[in-house]
């Protein structure tokens, strides 16, 4: 059967970046095809040329036998190509059905759009697919999850989506969240559409996938069926290496005072519902302390109360020996809290400055960058260069806007930033979300390191393998409040599990 795309000696550069040395790839009609690669390695600009957002430098797209042109989005859509892309492209303040159909009304000599048409084929969309939206809600009332799948639905707005271009859309949701998805995906595949499925994790890539191809430094290394395939294969062709996972050692002595501590915190939504209820937990310098959960049982509430960001409503908040609770976010990263936020490149970034001055950020004093308040340039490039380099930090230098790097790579800077300034306690929460395997072990090395050095870590993650390999202690929230803390030694997937879904200590 002819094959519904082949894409032949594509290549692409940005100014001296080459984002695409040579890729070739073929994907069947009706089939979900995995694309994986470390970060960098030039996912996204592979589904931008095809989705109309870049232009291909060189080669050939051939779609069911014809070749074609796609020179802009409104070209692809034309052609049966939607694209979710990695990062969310919705218009909070609009609706789900607004957001399905922005920029495709009709536009007739300033001719009002049918909204009430534009409704109605949105909410036909969503039961075909059984996506369960509410297509009259703003979409900043919708969870993540919603988002996610509002996106899709604007993806598949199409007359007859043949190719539907997925880039890495269960990095942000929960376990549960990402099933329902991947359900989706098998119904679209037997509906016929060809699927491009992007992802780091590579148990969901083996999951959903009929076929495989991987990507390094531009170049399309390995194409194979997914069957038979392990995720260790598919590592090794990604990173060039095994992948070995690190793991904690033995619980480690804890003999300095400090760290962190929380004494019945207590957070309360507007409406008066608790969001975090009492919490009490302590983390000591060396130490640390995982707090696993599935997504919206207060983790960001947690987070975002540590750092500063919240106000508490009851409780007390202790900071290496200071009550911090009414402190603000600076003074607490004066007394040396560092944070890694989920959303990273929402709250951790700024696109548009350098790359320099990202890793910089809010680092001056700590790194000594700055005498008499006057910044040195020179100290500033050479310490960012020296962080690009620990850190593999790819996609053109110290000097470029931290927005054009790849999505992992923005994220790298985040962490590669905070862990720089060598915090007394660190704040981090998903620590490998949206980077990939190879980073992510980096990463991993990296807490451990800093709990060596006697950092007091407080990890929040939705990944319990991540939790189960790092922390000493392990927290379960659910519903705002902390369910027990385990050893360890006495923890299990299992038990932890149980924790997780019934709320109970188990
Ligand atoms: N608009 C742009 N301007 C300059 N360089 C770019 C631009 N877009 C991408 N690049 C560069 O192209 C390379 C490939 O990036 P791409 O986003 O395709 O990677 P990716 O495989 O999707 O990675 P990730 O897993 O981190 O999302 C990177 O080096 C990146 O810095
Ligand atoms: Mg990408």
């Amino acid at each position: 059967m002819q094959p519904r795309l082949q894409l032949r000696d594509i290549g692409k550069r940005f100014g001296a970046t080459v984002a695409i040395e040579r890729i070739d790839l073929t994907v069947a009609v009706a089939s979900v095809h995995a694309v994986c690669g470390e970060n960098g390695a030039g996912k996204s600009t592979l589904m931008n040329i095809l989705a109309g957002v870049h232009l291909p430098d060189r080669g050939e797209i051939v779609i069911d036998g014809a070749r074609v042109a796609i020179p802009d989005p409104a070209a692809a859509r034309r052609l049966g190509i939607g694209m979710v892309h990695q990062h969310f492209t919705l218009v909070p303040s609009m609706t789900v059905a607004e957001n399905t159909f922005l920029g495709r009304q009709p536009r007739r000599f300033g001719l009002l759009t049918d909204v009430a048409a534009m409704r109605v084929r949105a909410a036909a969309l969503n039961e075909r697919y059984g996506f369960g939206l509410d297509v009259r809600a703003p979409v900043a009332t919708l969870s993540v999850g919603q988002r996610q799948r509002a996106e899709i639905l604007k993806a598949l707005a199409l007359d007859s989506p043949r190719i539907l271009i997925l880039d890495e859309p269960t990095a942000v949701l929960t376990p549960r969240e990402a099933d329902e998805l991947l359900r989706v995906v098998r119904t679209l595949r037997d509906g016929g559409t060809s699927v491009l499925f992007i992802t780091h994790k590579l148990r969901e890539a083996i999951a959903v996938s009929d076929n495989v191809t991987v990507i390094r430094d531009g170049r399309s290394i390995l194409h194979r069926p997914t069957a038979g395939a392990s995720e260790a294969e598919i590592a090794v062709a990604m990173v060039g290496r095994d992948v070995v996972p690190p793991q904690r050692g033995a619980p480690p002595v804890l003999t300095t005072r400090g760290g962190l501590s929380l004494h019945d915190v207590t957070v309360t939504a507007p409406g008066g519902r608790r969001r975090l209820d009492s919490i009490t937990l302590s983390v000591r310098p060396g130490e640390i302390l995982g707090i696993a959960g599935v997504d919206g049982n207060g983790q960001s509430e947690l987070a975002e109360a540590v750092a500063g960001l919240l106000p508490v409503q009851a409780g007390r908040i202790m900071l290496d020996g200071r009550d911090v609770t009414r402190a603000s976010a600076r003074a607490r990263r004066d007394r040396g809290l560092g944070f890694i936020p989920e959303d990273r490149l929402d709250r951790g970034l700024s696109p548009g400055l350098p790359v320099a001055e990202n890793l910089a950020l809010s680092l001056y004093r700590a790194a000594r960058l700055a005498r008499f308040g006057v910044v040195s340039l020179r100290a500033r490039d050479r310490f960012a260069r020296d962080l690009l380099r620990r850190f593999d930090i790819r996609g053109g230098g110290a000097g470029v806007p931290a927005g054009t790097l790849s999505g992992g790579n923005m994220q790298k800077i985040v962490v590669a930033r905070e862990l720089a300034r060598r915090p007394k306690l660190l704040l981090v929460a998903q620590p490998t979300r949206g980077i990939d395997i190879g980073a992510g072990e980096f990463v991993h090395r990296q807490l451990l390191d800093a709990a060596g050095r006697d950092c007091a870590i407080l990890l929040i993650s939705s990944e319990l393998s991540e939790v189960l390999s790092l922390a000493d202690r392990i927290g379960v929230l659910f519903g705002g409040r902390l369910v027990g803390v385990v050893d360890r030694a006495a923890a299990t997937e299992a038990r932890i599990g149980a924790m997780m879904s019934t709320g109970r200590p188990a």
